[in-house]
């Protein structure tokens, strides 16, 4: 149920009567974030806190925590539906609603769901008209102070209509689990069924990615649900970057006629962790080189967008991450979707409150009402997914310190385990030595640790059985491509004037670190599984340091900006987690003649020689001793004259890298990341502008702003620099460039194909390109 939907964000009386009349509200379509449309406001959720796992005792001002958007209005959805006659079961099943939601059909009101990132079912038979039209009404109601970052707001996942006869496949109706025993694969398929009875039968057929059919069955139907297990003796394994899917088809058939149908992918793999030699996915031991993301997709907010999604997914493989962790809740169900393909092991992560609030009216208020309901949903949707492998209870909670704490640690272990017993539990664990003290971090399969490398060795020698990794590491900030002269280690990072932080990426709060840390600790200790790195891409609110400094509203954290642009942290990653050999050098090369500058460079080669205008400035190795020279060339203080610094690989000196001065800004270069899309209304094209001088170079100081205008099928969404504290709402048509660059995105209108086109506008005169969308 995509259009077709009515809004108005505000609250309006009587909305969830049948005949009201909406007429004047806007039409939008869902999924649907209305937060994002702005304006940004310091006011807009202004927090006043403590934050004591970040040792703030006292209560101060946070602006911009939630992105300084407007999250906590009320607002309503409205929508005509038509119910076919012969239906017998109608259900709206909800991937997720921002938050405090209500349903009402034909006025009769459902209760929907408190937590925002729940996907759930409500079955409304009672209230449709069959064979008629009928009326949803939505409202949402999210409060202020609920959230640590930026949550979106309204209908910002996607919506089904279901109808059924009267035997069905209930919501999430098939349990598949598998294993590989004396090298055969055995496929456990368990179907629950609505109404069983001697008549009905079910079918299942699973096929293999070509659609080859490696098993099926056909059986009666007794009770309210069916089992059914398929041997098969040459099989392939999903893995990770090396994804392979099975497909089951489940159909329930009454007089030999279809009246369900039922079907979801799986993998088979297996999957072991072990205190000593780590994670071993189909009998290989392998580190996870993860990244933790929250949910927003920058510029497109909470909006769920599956393209967008795998845009990221694609951008955080090619730096070689195998892990994803959803944090700090359940994700879009399209989400694990990509990471199934992709081969990404994922850490699916339930609530970041128990009962203890961080923020005033956060999940802790419905903890005792919601937390089972809320962690059984989210196992029973994502139990299939062979991407997941391991269930989080939660993410720094505050019980960790609390004698009693290990009590409700053991409840939701106990639920996880009923509901899947293939996958271990876990939990972020920020207070290390209370979690070991208090007992939490033995009430889980796996204990992750947040952000303290340090502990791992002791750790592993006083509780050897236990299994360690890094449930969140780094946390270092940075805006894409701006420097400062000096390559400074700053920590804990303090605000600056221009809100913004430097690329050589060495500042970071008083909990973070360095990056390069944790890469030594993941060296120096297999047993340690793997991290998941804070965070993959920058996201919006938690712009620390900057808790009370207007417009900053979005997180330095990201090793890519929110618009999916690289920092040039990148490569740093890149480096280390995978093969490729290049050299990266920064920070750009406009100064001011007679600067003292630090150069750096990024690489998988072992020796590095700079050279200035042609003059060698010495060869640089890495240093394992100096935690910020492990991972990285360095060479300060350089004095700089414009021209060209040329870093070259001693060992192969065809690896090379070179950084020129800029001269003043001719053109914008206009790039798309695609030359056609789909169709569809919903593929996104990514356009990136770059200010260059007549050579073509970047020039990474002259920012300027950039206007837009489309013509043709695409219709203009948002555009971006990435930069942390840009106040314009995403969805104006200009943007100013920041270090040179900045992003638009377009989207393609359904069922229109043809040619579309960009006009980017500036002082520096008009560029245009042409995108193609097609059926
Ligand atoms: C962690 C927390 C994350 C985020 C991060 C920033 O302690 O789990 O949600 O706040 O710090 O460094």
């Amino acid at each position: 149920m995509k259009y077709g939907w009515k809004f108005i964000r505000e609250d309006v009386q009587d909305a969830h009567l049948e005949h009201f009349d909406d007429a004047n509200w806007r039409e939008v379509r869902i999924p649907h974030d209305y937060a994002i449309e702005g304006p940004f406001h310091p006011d807009n959720d202004k927090q006043v806190s403590e934050v004591i796992a970040d040792g703030i005792i006292r209560p101060i001002v946070h602006v911009g925590r939630t992105g300084a958007l407007p999250i906590a209005e009320k607002a309503w959805y409205r929508k005509k539906f038509f119910v076919q006659a012969n239906t017998k079961k109608v259900f709206l099943e909800f991937d997720g609603i921002m938050s405090n939601s209500t349903i009402y059909v034909n006025s009769l009101k459902y209760q929907g769901r408190v937590y925002g990132y729940s996907s759930f079912s409500v079955d409304i038979s009672d209230a449709v008209k069959f064979g008629a039209e009928n009326t949803l009404a939505v409202s949402v109601s999210p409060e202020d102070t609920s959230s640590r970052w930026y949550t979106g707001a309204g209908i910002y996942r996607a919506v089904r209509l279901v109808e059924k006869a009267d035997h069905y496949f209930p919501y999430c109706p098939l349990r598949v689990t598998t294993e590989i025993r004396n090298n055969k694969a055995f496929i456990d398929l368990e179907a629950s069924i609505v109404n069983p009875s001697q008549d009905v039968e079910v079918e299942f057929v699973v096929t293999d990615r070509d659609g080859m059919v490696v098993g099926s069955s056909r059986k009666r139907c007794y009770i309210d649900s069916v089992y059914e297990v398929f041997k098969l003796n040459s099989y392939r394994c999903w893995g990770i970057w090396n994804s392979y899917l099975y497909t089951v088809t489940a159909k329930i058939f009454i007089d030999g006629k279809e009246v369900d149908c039922y079907s979801t992918r799986f993998g088979i793999r297996t999957i072991e962790f072990d205190s000593n030699k780590g994670f071993i996915i189909n009998g290989a031991v392998t580190k996870i080189k993860g990244i933790c993301m929250h949910h927003d997709l920058g510029a497109l907010g909470a909006a769920f967008n599956k393209y967008a999604a795998e845009r990221q997914i694609e951008k955080l493989i090619k730096m070689g991450v195998n892990g994803y962790r959803c944090a700090h809740n359940p994700p879009a169900p399209e989400v694990l979707d990509l990471c199934d393909e992709y081969g990404l092991v994922v850490m699916d992560e339930a609530y970041d409150e128990w009962q203890m609030k961080k923020v005033k009216n956060g999940y802790g208020k419905h903890f005792d009402k919601w937390a089972k309901q809320d962690l059984v949903d989210m196992i029973r949707r994502d139990r299939n997914h062979p991407s997941v492998i391991m269930w989080s209870i939660g993410n720094e909670i505050l019980e960790q310190r609390e004698e009693d704490g290990y009590k409700v640690a053991r409840y939701l272990h106990r639920i996880c385990k009923q509901e899947d017993p293939t996958r271990p539990t876990t939990a972020g664990l920020s207070m290390t030595e209370d979690a070991f003290r208090t007992g939490i971090a033995f009430e889980v399969d796996l204990a992750g640790i947040n952000y303290k490398p340090h502990l791992y060795e002791q750790l592993h020698l006083k509780y050897p059985d236990v299994i360690l990794y890094g449930s969140e590491t780094g946390s270092t900030v940075s805006t894409r491509g701006y420097f400062e002269k000096r390559a400074t280690i700053e920590h804990p990072i303090k605000p600056k004037e221009n809100l913004k932080e430097s690329s050589f990426d060495l500042g970071s709060p008083n909990w973070a670190y360095p990056y390069e840390r944790e890469f030594l600790a993941q060296d120096q200790y297999p047993f340690v599984f793997g991290e998941f790195v804070w965070t993959g891409f920058d996201y919006i609110g938690e712009p620390t340091p900057y808790r009370n400094h207007f417009p900053a509203r979005s997180s330095y954290f990201g090793i890519y900006d929110t618009a999916g642009m690289e920092k040039d942290r990148v490569y740093s990653f890149k480096s280390k987690w995978t093969d490729e050999k290049f050299i990266h050098l920064m920070p750009h090369w406009n100064w001011t003649e007679g600067d003292i500058v630090d150069v750096h460079a990024y690489s998988s080669c072992s020796k590095v020689e700079l050279f200035l205008n042609g003059r060698s400035l010495g060869i640089a190795k890495k240093n394992s001793k100096d935690e910020t020279k492990s991972h990285r060339f360095v060479w300060e203080k350089v004095l700089y004259e414009p021209g060209e610094l040329l870093a070259v690989s001693v060992d192969n000196p065809s690896i090379k890298s070179c950084i020129k001065t800029a001269q003043e800004p001719t053109t914008v270069l206009v790039e798309p990341e695609k030359v056609s899309i789909f169709a569809d209304g919903d593929a996104l094209c990514y356009i990136k502008c770059t200010i260059v001088d007549k050579q073509g170079t970047v020039c990474p100081c002259s920012d300027i702003q950039l206007n837009f205008s489309v013509t043709g099928p695409i219709e203009y969404i948002a555009a971006d620099s990435g930069y942390q504290a840009d106040e314009r709402t995403f969805g104006e048509p200009y943007c100013k460039t920041l270090s040179g660059k900045c992003m638009v995105i377009i989207r393609s209108i359904k069922d229109t194909p043809g040619t579309g086109m960009l006009t980017v506008s500036s002082e520096l005169g008009e560029q245009t390109v042409e995108i193609d969308t097609v059926l």
